[in-house]
């Protein structure tokens, strides 16, 4: 029996999954996704072609792969019929877990509303319906995939729920649909999704007791994480590696190689605390350089430096076998760059994540910078100042760096 690979986001999101997952994508026959919605998001640029995948495993681009997208994803049927007319037919290369929750037009009514009504509060969430998803899920209201069998139980089923909660919804200023408008809908997701549908789990099994090369790909990043990230500016879903089993059915023991990918410096899209963000120049100059913009909602990305306390704490938590660390080509050009090594608490120095990162400070080591990393593909190439940079991170993390990545190009990657 073979294990599943994993590939997981070490920070806020935005790491750059894409290419790792791209790049690696090619090499399994089997890529899952585990958690979250579309809320997640990659362009990858193939010939003259730029596709975007949100829900879809990166796999679909290799023709000898099948992608599944577990029960532990939710999926709005809506977006990913949109994803799927950017390929041929998928059958028998994309499987869809008769388990995962669908996101229904009145999750992402509600998401929408929930901020406004958060006013300053708002966490910034991508609007996609993801929270109120899983809280249908969680609070046992959700519906399945595979409900999309009988369409006339579950619009019926959606129709009783919107009357009980009738004062809620007005009260939130949002319309429901009446039973033929959403049948009619249902009946729509039934017919392209339904010979997608099956149980993936089953699937992942048979794949690894085939010895098959499994990929399990993670959306976000571990401190969006809905236990162990950034409370309550978080996603609604378990982003760290022990998600994976859970969205796919599978026990710890078939959890292979871990990698962790983290940027050479830090972004956050939406709100919360971010201990190292830089509100003055150099911050600006990350976003520029890093063409830093949310690939799902366009939202300037908040920048800032490595902080390298939370990276230690999410590679112990994810059990990184090692760290991919991306862009660092984004830190060229800099006189100085810093990392974040303790956080400074109520006048003491802390190495270990708190339950909060509000009102703390970064206590930061400063270094050299550099020029000239950009495009490099041999470590012996880099600037020795990069070089101590990515020395210093593996120090402090305790954990290899075992690929590093120099530009948007696939040749720009150097193999440790
Ligand atoms: P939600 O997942 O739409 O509920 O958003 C919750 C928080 O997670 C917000 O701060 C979003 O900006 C953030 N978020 C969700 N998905 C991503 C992602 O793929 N990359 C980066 N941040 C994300």
């Amino acid at each position: 029996m073979s294990k599943a690979d994993l590939i997981v986001g070490i920070q806020w999101g935005d790491e750059g999954k894409g290419k790792i997952v791209d790049l690696m994508a090619q090499d399994y026959d089997v890529v899952c996704r585990y958690q979250g919605g579309h809320n997640a998001g990659h362009t990858i640029v193939v010939g003259d072609k730029t596709l975007a995948l949100h829900l879809i495993p990166s796999g679909v681009l290799n023709a000898n792969a099948i992608n599944i997208i577990g029960n532990g994803v939710v999926i709005s049927p809506e977006a990913l019929i949109e994803e799927m007319q950017q390929f041929g037919s998928l059958k028998g290369r994309l499987f869809i877990s008769d388990k995962a929750h669908m996101i229904l037009k009145h999750h992402i009514l509600i998401d929408q509303a929930r901020e406004k009504l958060r006013g300053a509060k708002a966490i910034g969430t991508t609007g996609r319906g993801i929270g109120p998803a899983y809280g249908s899920k969680i609070e046992r209201s959700g519906h399945r995939m595979g409900e999309l069998r009988d369409t006339e139980k579950l619009a019926q089923n959606l129709i009783d729920y919107f009357t009980t909660y009738r004062a809620i919804f007005e009260a939130m200023g949002i319309k429901t649909p009446g039973f033929d408008e959403l049948k009619a809908e249902l009946d729509m997701y039934a017919k392209e999704l339904l010979i997608y549908v099956e149980d993936t789990t089953a699937l992942v099994w048979k794949s690894l007791d085939e010895q098959k090369k499994v990929l399990l790909e993670g959306a976000q990043g571990t401190l969006l994480d809905i236990d162990h990230g950034t409370y309550p500016f978080v996603t609604s879903s378990s982003t760290i590696s022990s998600g994976a089993c859970i969205g796919l059915g599978l026990s710890p023991k078939d959890i292979g190689n871990v990698t962790g990918i983290v940027k050479a410096y830090c972004t956050r899209v939406g709100n919360g605390p971010f201990p190292t963000e830089d509100f003055e120049e150099d911050g600006k100059k990350l976003g520029k350089n890093g063409h830093e913009f949310g690939t799902t909602t366009g939202r300037p990305r908040r920048c800032g430096w490595f902080d390298a306390v939370a990276v230690k704490y999410a590679s112990r938590i994810n059990g990184c076998d090692q760290l991919s660390l991306m862009k660092l080509d984004v830190l060229d050009g800099f006189d100085k760059v810093k990392i974040c090594t303790a956080y400074e608490i109520d006048g003491k120095r802390v190495e270990t994540l708190p339950q909060s990162l509000e009102n703390l400070k970064p206590i930061y080591e400063e270094f050299d910078g550099w020029n000239g990393s950009k495009g490099v593909d041999k470590y012996e190439d880099l600037p020795s100042n990069a070089k101590a940079y990515v020395k210093k991170i593996e120090e402090i993390t305790g954990t290899k760096v075992g690929l590093i990545s120099t530009g948007p190009d696939r040749k720009e990657t150097i193999i440790l």
